[in-house]
């Protein structure tokens, strides 16, 4: 089938969304990304921090790696100020009880790659540091899509109050920087504990100055990259 015949079929409502992919113009995902702006370097994995990484990292947009799930985690500071929180693990749970777990890089942002979890099945259930989300995540794997920065059309003009957001992720200080070790691409909760060395083969878990921010061997040869940046909280 052509992309074209393909998009005639998505236009007139017989194609599932599973095909969005094909058709390069499609209106919502397009808006969501034209929206987010330019990039103002290049590309890491410490960019666009708060960010939908799944509005790019998908099907539809192409970017590598692509993404099941990924965002941003912050913590406050003890002076009030919001900062981005590296070596937070964050602890995702599908449908099947299948959970992969991934740490935060200097940027706060973490992601599992859709290589290391294909056939997540929704709704999950989200941890990060010590805090347990109550409500589930229904269908989106981008954090963001809910906790997102405050921008001006979501602030009050007059009270600054925010709207129509869960505001971004924070966690306790407490949370932040000690080791973390993601589970990489394992398929089940029961296994995790065995996977402590396909990470750190990665070399984005733990150790000096690794924030890394990989969940799977895939992804640590950019954790080098933003290594040694982290560790130290920021603040
Ligand atoms: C507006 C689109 C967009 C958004 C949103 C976005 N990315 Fe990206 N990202 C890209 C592009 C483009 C690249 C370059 C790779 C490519 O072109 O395939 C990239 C590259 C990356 C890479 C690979 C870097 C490397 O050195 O290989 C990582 C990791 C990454 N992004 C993480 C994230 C995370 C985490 C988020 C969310 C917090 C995010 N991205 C949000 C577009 C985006
Ligand atoms: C569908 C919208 C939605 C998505 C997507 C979503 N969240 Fe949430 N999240 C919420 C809402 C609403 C709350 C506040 C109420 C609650 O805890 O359920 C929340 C609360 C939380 C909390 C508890 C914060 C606290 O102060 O105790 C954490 C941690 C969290 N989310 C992490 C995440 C992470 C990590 C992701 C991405 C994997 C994510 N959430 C995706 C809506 C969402």
């Amino acid at each position: 089938m052509t992309r074209s015949t393909i998009c005639w079929l998505l236009g007139s409502g017989i194609v599932a969304l599973a095909t969005f992919a094909a058709c390069r113009y499609d209106p919502v995902p397009q808006d969501l990304i034209d929206g987010l702006g330019e990039e103002p370097g290049e590309p890491s994995e410490l960019h666009r921090a708060g960010q939908p990484c799944l509005a790019c990292h998908s099907v539809y947009e192409g970017a590598e790696p692509r993404m099941s799930v990924g965002g941003t985690i912050y913590y406050e500071a003890s002076d009030g100020r919001i900062l981005p929180a590296p070596e937070v693990l964050v602890e995702v749970t599908d449908s099947r009880q299948v959970t992969r777990k991934a740490c935060t890089n200097a940027a706060g942002n973490f992601w599992v790659e859709h290589e290391d979890w294909r056939d997540v099945s929704f709704p999950l259930t989200v941890r990060a540091g010590e805090r347990r989300m109550i409500s589930i995540v229904g269908r989106d794997g981008s954090c963001a899509s809910c906790h997102s920065l405050p921008d001006e059309a979501s602030l009050d003009p007059v009270t600054g109050a925010g709207r129509a957001s869960a505001g971004v992720v924070v966690v306790s200080e407490s949370d932040v920087g000690a080791i973390c070790v993601p589970s990489g691409g394992t398929t089940s909760s029961s296994t995790t504990s065995t996977t402590s060395s396909t990470s750190s083969s990665g070399g984005g878990a733990g150790g000096e100055g690794g924030v890394g921010g990989g969940t799977s061997s895939t992804t640590s040869s950019s954790s080098s990259a933003g290594g040694g940046s982290g560790g130290g909280g920021g603040a």
